[in-house]
């Protein structure tokens, strides 16, 4: 039981389409080893899937609808959470939004919509729980990045530079707080099998589907694209005790794409997904 007594502010904790997302695999995972999991999420339709997985398995977490792009829901839950269990030990940074293009088919409300959500979301968080945890002297924070911050997958300027966005965010806040208690630290997930893509693939292959889900596995060194309850162990990892010398640092969950040079034969394909 690596997190007994701890308390996990999950944002993002629900699921956009049925099955395991990242932050629904995280809430589980961390709530199996003894966590109390405060879940948020935009979707109270998204996020009930997750507390039933946490309750039916006889863990503990409460709910929370916020937007994180609003300062003042972040207040709220932050206030919400401190005077449920009255501390925070693990931030999770999970909310990340998607879309394709570059900056001549992009709009710019949807540049802006995506930098808010991917990056002013960590800056909001971490500005109301960072008092908190060096209250405390101690905390982790822990952002979910992505392989698209360093390796082209297809056109995706706004969803890449935001995840630049957050690798840069993350180190820096890092350094600043490493001697008061608090790590800040990353994962960088490569192509995952989450409901959220596979469902978007069902939309768009239709009937060549399955054979599109073999072309994408068959890129990655490892045969196959990575599964939440990849990412969630290595946030489980980044979040305990097992990790305490590691921080202003990346855990990637790749399957050893990033570092293959077998170039990306399904990006012509994938382009419009
Ligand atoms: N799935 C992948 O292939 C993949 C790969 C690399 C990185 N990632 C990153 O993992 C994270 C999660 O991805 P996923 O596919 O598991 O997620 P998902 O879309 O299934 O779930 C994300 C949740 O965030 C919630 N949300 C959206 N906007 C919000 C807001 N403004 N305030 C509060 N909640 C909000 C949604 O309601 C949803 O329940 C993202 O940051 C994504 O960039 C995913």
């Amino acid at each position: 039981m690596r997190f007994k007594d701890k308390v996990a502010f999950i944002c993002g904790a629900g699921a956009s389409s049925p099955g395991w997302s990242n932050g629904k695999a995280v809430s589980v995972l961390l709530a199996r080893e003894g966590a109390k999991i405060f879940a948020l999420d935009s979707s109270a339709e998204n996020l009930a899937p997750t507390v039933e997985a946490i309750q039916s398995e006889g863990g503990t977490c409460v709910t929370h609808t916020a937007d994180v792009t609003q300062q003042s829901d972040i207040k709220a839950a932050v206030d919400a959470c401190m005077k449920k269990w009255g501390r925070i030990d693990i931030l999770f940074n999970n909310v990340g939004l998607q879309s394709l293009g570059g900056p001549e088919e992009l709009e710019e409300e949807v540049w802006d919509r995506l930098m808010n959500a991917n990056v002013k979301s960590m800056f909001l968080t971490c500005k109301h729980v960072l008092p908190v945890m060096t209250a405390q002297k101690s905390g982790v924070i822990i952002n979910n990045s992505s392989m698209a911050a360093i390796s082209f997958l297809y056109p995706s300027i706004a969803y890449s530079s935001s995840k630049g966005a957050v690798d840069a965010f993350t180190k820096n806040l890092a350094v600043q707080y490493a001697g008061k208690g608090v790590r800040v630290v990353s994962v960088r997930p490569g192509l995952m099998a989450t409901p959220r893509i596979t469902a978007r693939m069902k939309t768009k292959f239709g009937d060549g589907y399955e054979e599109a889900l073999d072309a994408r596995n068959k890129v990655v060194p490892m045969g196959r694209m990575g599964e939440a309850w990849d990412v969630a162990k290595a946030v489980a990892f980044l979040a305990s005790d097992d990790a305490s010398y590691i921080t202003a640092t990346e855990i990637v969950v790749d399957g050893g794409l990033s570092a293959s040079s077998l170039g990306h034969p399904w990006a012509d394909q994938e382009k419009n997904l």
